[in-house]
């Protein structure tokens, strides 16, 4: 029996790509830290889908949580053929404003936990005949973003590393694939304490079942990125063509915090 790995299934983004998963019969491993939530959505996911799922509830920011995750696996000997990275979030503010170790803390799981969860989970996706990695990252990552300085350069680097671990494994049977998405209805504001922006952002804002919907049909026809919506693509197409300070100055007015 095969299965998905999502992280960050507990709510949002992650737990739509879920469904978008359990309705194509995979079933779901589902990794983030809230106990009661994976337990429900698990019990939940099964019934309507008549799938297996199963959870660890695990702080991904954690140095050590990968080897936990690659330990519960060979316990319970699962095989997994689909890796979603997508456990994330954001920290508002400027950097001399924000404590180092919440900015160390998102940049562990924005970055390092992504980059561990792929290097330990390859040795099992290359014994699948066909195997996907999803990494979850940000419009964000495409240019600088004042007051969000540090986590749209973690996306950036999710990014390029997703990128670059694509073309290593070109010739190999596991595809890999970059979802961008840009604001999206979750508790994405909240976590990131962007309450003040609450109300704009839900203007444009994408409900994350489109997301996981676009996401999961663009990992498996083994797109290298996918930019969920026309407005979040069009946006991203805009800073490859305008000079940096541009999209900058933009998101410096968008982004105030004060
Ligand atoms: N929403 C947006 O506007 C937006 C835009 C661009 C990109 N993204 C990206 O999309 C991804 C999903 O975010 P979302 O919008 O769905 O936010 P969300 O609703 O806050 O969901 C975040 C998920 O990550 C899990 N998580 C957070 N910290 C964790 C940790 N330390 N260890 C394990 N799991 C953890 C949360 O579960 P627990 O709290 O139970 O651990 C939750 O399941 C993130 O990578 C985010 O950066 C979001």
């Amino acid at each position: 029996m095969k299965f998905a790995l999502i992280t960050g299934a507990s709510g949002g983004i992650g737990l739509c790509i879920a469904r978008e998963l359990a309705k194509r019969k995979n079933n779901l491993l589902l990794v983030a830290r809230s106990t009661d939530k994976l337990k429900t959505i698990c019990s939940e996911l099964e019934k309507e889908f008549a799938i297996k799922a199963d959870y660890l509830s695990v702080d991904l920011s954690n140095p050590l949580a990968t080897q936990t995750v690659v330990e519960w696996l060979h316990t319970k000997s699962y095989a997994v053929d689909t890796l979603v990275n997508n456990a994330g979030y954001g920290l508002w503010g400027r950097v001399d404003a924000t404590p180092a170790d919440q900015l160390n803390n998102m940049m562990q799981l924005n970055m390092n936990a992504v980059v561990n969860m792929c290097h330990a989970m390859l040795p099992e996706l290359k014994k699948q005949p066909k195997a996907y990695i999803m990494n979850i990252a940000s419009t964000a990552a495409y240019q600088a973003v004042p007051t969000l300085a540090t986590y749209a350069a973690s996306k950036a680097f999710v990014v390029l590393f997703t990128r670059g671990l694509r073309r290593e494994l070109k010739d190999s049977n596991i595809s890999v694939t970059c979802v961008s998405p840009g604001a999206t209805t979750t508790n994405f504001i909240d976590r990131a304490g962007m309450e003040a922006m609450k109300e704009r952002a839900e203007k444009f804002s994408m409900a994350p079942e489109a997301v996981a919907s676009i996401a999961v049909n663009g990992m498996l026809k083994g797109k290298a990125e996918v930019l969920p919506g026309f407005t979040n693509w069009f946006s991203v197409q805009l800073t490859y063509f305008v000079p940096k300070f541009i999209p900058e100055k933009i998101a410096e007015g968008l982004y105030k915090t004060n």
